[in-house]
């Protein structure tokens, strides 16, 4: 039987039991005499206005329900292109799926102690919801709060890409407020937890061509090669007012600030000196550094 005979026969069977039904037949009486009603009537339009928002509602509802799988599938999809795509690893031919299932190895990872949790599901984890959540978050105190976001997840999920059993890049989640927004990314270090790989934001909302420069692949290609900690081991890596001047000491430890967007170059700074530090990824990278190095 061909598929439109098919829906054919279903949509008879569906108006005779409809027919049949108790409801359906009072809501007929009313329906009818709704219907003749004159066309003026302000009961007719009260009465064919409210069922046209019930069938709207009912649409939305049912897309809504529908698309959600989809819409989470999207989501943990562009979270995956995003990794791949700061650890360098992204080409127009990757599929998103294997290569990060084949490159990337996720980690959980406890931030006080620094020590990886193997105790939760990382793959229904999400930082990002753990951060509001009053079970899973802590509140960083005012004073030490410089990339001013308040609350952390007290365990954050990090990504390492492995060549065989020897660490290629360790990719920290970071983020902190600019001018306007929250800037969330992930920023990408060699196994000596030190040289930066590449830095890239994937939910921001400064303004375009002001802050949001943040996500422009020429500033970004600035961040590859700099220094995260100088000697005495504290966090330096900072944007600068202005171009970086290379023939001058500690250009290892400079970035271009973005032209106009002073206050989104200081939130990027300060992201930068909260994650990096005792209060962010410094007790895990103090831990994985021997690992990664002796590999
Ligand atoms: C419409 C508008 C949007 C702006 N957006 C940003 C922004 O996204 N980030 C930022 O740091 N400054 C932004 N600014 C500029 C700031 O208000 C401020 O002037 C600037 O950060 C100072 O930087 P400058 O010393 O480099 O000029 C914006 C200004 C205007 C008028």
């Amino acid at each position: 039987m061909s598929n439109e005979k098919k829906q054919c026969e279903f949509m008879a069977n569906l108006c005779e039991k409809l027919d049949q039904c108790e409801h359906y037949q009072k809501f007929a009486v009313y329906r009818d005499k709704i219907l003749a009603l004159s066309n003026e009537s302000l009961e007719k339009t009260i009465a064919i206005a409210l069922s046209l928002c019930f069938v709207c509602a009912i649409l939305v509802s049912i897309s809504a329900v529908a698309l959600k799988p989809l819409q989470v599938e999207n989501k943990a999809m562009d979270m995956k292109k995003n990794i791949l795509e700061v650890a360098g690893l992204l080409t127009e031919e990757s599929d998103i799926n294997e290569d990060f299932a084949s490159k990337i190895e996720a980690k959980l990872v406890n931030m006080e102690t620094g020590e990886y949790v193997t105790t939760i599901d990382i793959a229904t984890y999400d930082q990002r919801k753990a951060a509001k959540d009053p079970t899973q978050n802590i509140k960083i105190p005012r004073n030490k709060d410089i990339a001013s976001i308040k609350r952390k997840a007290k365990i954050a999920k990090v990504y390492l890409v492995k060549d065989g059993d020897s660490v290629k890049s360790i990719i920290l989640p970071v983020h902190g407020y600019g001018l306007w927004s929250t800037m969330y990314g992930f920023l990408a270090l060699d196994a000596d937890g030190q040289t930066v790989q590449s830095i890239n934001f994937y939910d921001q909302a400064e303004t375009p061509g002001l802050g949001g420069e943040v996500v422009n692949p020429n500033w970004r290609a600035l961040w590859s090669g700099k220094q995260v900690y100088s000697e005495s081991g504290d966090v330096a890596l900072k944007l600068i007012k202005g171009v970086v001047d290379k023939t001058k000491d500690g250009a290892e430890f400079q970035v271009d600030g973005l032209a106009g967007a002073t206050l989104t170059s200081t939130g990027v700074s300060n992201l930068i000196k909260y994650w990096m530090s005792a209060e962010g990824f410094a007790p895990y990278l103090d831990k994985i550094r021997p690992e990664c190095e002796g590999e």
